[in-house]
């Protein structure tokens, strides 16, 4: 059974192969006429909130020929009168999949061993999978669509040299960024607050992954220097959700102000760099406005990629014939 828990879980071939899946699905129609979803139903539980990851799963079920159940935190008891073990078995027996956007890592390994069907990890405290292989596709699609050399394929795009920077909180969209890179061979530059740091136990397996080893992510408290040479310049907010009681904002604002994404650090990368977020943006804080919606954004692209990645990841890799 292929679950998607961890951004490892796509390691290697694997990885490549969905992003070559995804570019054929996207802009040559693949999929269009299949329905390998039909006759399951997929449940979709959203313990935080959610719109790109909420949507772009429930139209690719459904154009898959499956159907969706919402599963909210507010109307099951989760946590709150009923354990997993029950919880994951009930729902195993109902659905042939399950799609979850959960508070701790751990959730999810024990949805996954006690449920039985398939589990995509649709972000954690620790991991948002799903959004690292978004990002790698739009990083590709954007350098193909405009014409870059060795770029007809995912395996010819990166099989040459990649730089990226992300610039802020070391958190769950950083920590799948760090392990796509590493097992893409992008050398990525994190630059992030003291005290902010990723973890170093996701930062370790990066290193130990990475073809060019700790040269290959370097994590590091300034953010001039991580931007120099880079092709994508990346942050996500500041305030995660779950944080808003023990993150003050304005502590926040000040702490992390010197790596705002602005005019000046997209001048500062690689010429025709270009800015990627995850999304949902608060600009002013993590990015300016004129960075968010200026020409190098490709933000829209990215949270639209996340519809043709959920295909091919429920295609291709959990519901693989
Ligand atoms: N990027 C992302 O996961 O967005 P949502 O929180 O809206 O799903
Ligand atoms: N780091 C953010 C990502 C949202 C998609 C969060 O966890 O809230």
């Amino acid at each position: 059974m292929a679950h998607l828990l961890d951004d490892r879980d796509l390691n290697g071939d694997t990885r490549l192969d969905l992003l070559d899946a995804t570019w054929a699905t996207k802009h040559e129609g693949a999929l269009h006429d299949a329905r390998p979803l039909s006759g399951k139903h997929l449940a979709v539980v959203m313990a935080k909130p959610s719109l790109r990851t909420r949507v772009s799963f429930t139209v690719a079920i459904r154009d898959l020929g499956g159907d969706v159940v919402e599963v909210g935190a507010h109307n099951t008891k989760l946590g709150k009168g009923e354990e997993m073990e029950e919880w994951a078995g009930v729902l195993g027996r109902m659905v042939q999949g399950i799609v979850a956007r959960v508070h701790a890592q751990a959730e999810l390994e024990a949805l996954a061993a006690h449920s039985g069907v398939p589990v995509i990890n649709a972000l954690s405290d620790r991991l948002h999978p799903c959004q690292g292989l978004a990002d790698a596709f739009t990083a590709w699609e954007a350098a193909r669509l405009a014409g870059q050399p060795d770029s007809a394929s995912a395996r010819a795009y990166y099989g040459r040299p990649h730089r990226w920077a992300y610039l802020g909180d070391g958190n769950n969209v950083a920590h799948s960024l760090l392990l796509t890179a590493a097992d893409l061979g992008v050398v990525l530059t994190l630059a992030c607050p003291p005290g902010h740091e990723p973890d170093a136990t996701i930062v370790q397996a990066a290193r130990a992954h990475h073809p060019a080893g700790a040269d290959g992510i370097r994590v590091v408290h300034e953010a001039g220097s991580a931007v120099a040479g880079a092709e994508l310049v990346y942050t996500d907010t500041w305030i995660s959700m779950g944080q808003e009681s023990t993150r003050d904002a304005a502590t926040i604002r000040a702490r992390f102000a010197p790596y705002r994404v602005d005019g000046a650090v997209m001048a500062a990368a690689a010429p025709g760099a270009i800015f990627m977020h995850c999304l949902p943006a608060q600009p002013g804080d993590e990015v300016t406005a004129q960075v968010l919606r200026g020409p190098a954004s490709r933000v829209l692209d990215q949270a639209e990629n996340r519809l043709w990645t959920s295909k091919t990841i429920l295609a291709h890799h959990c519901f693989a014939p």
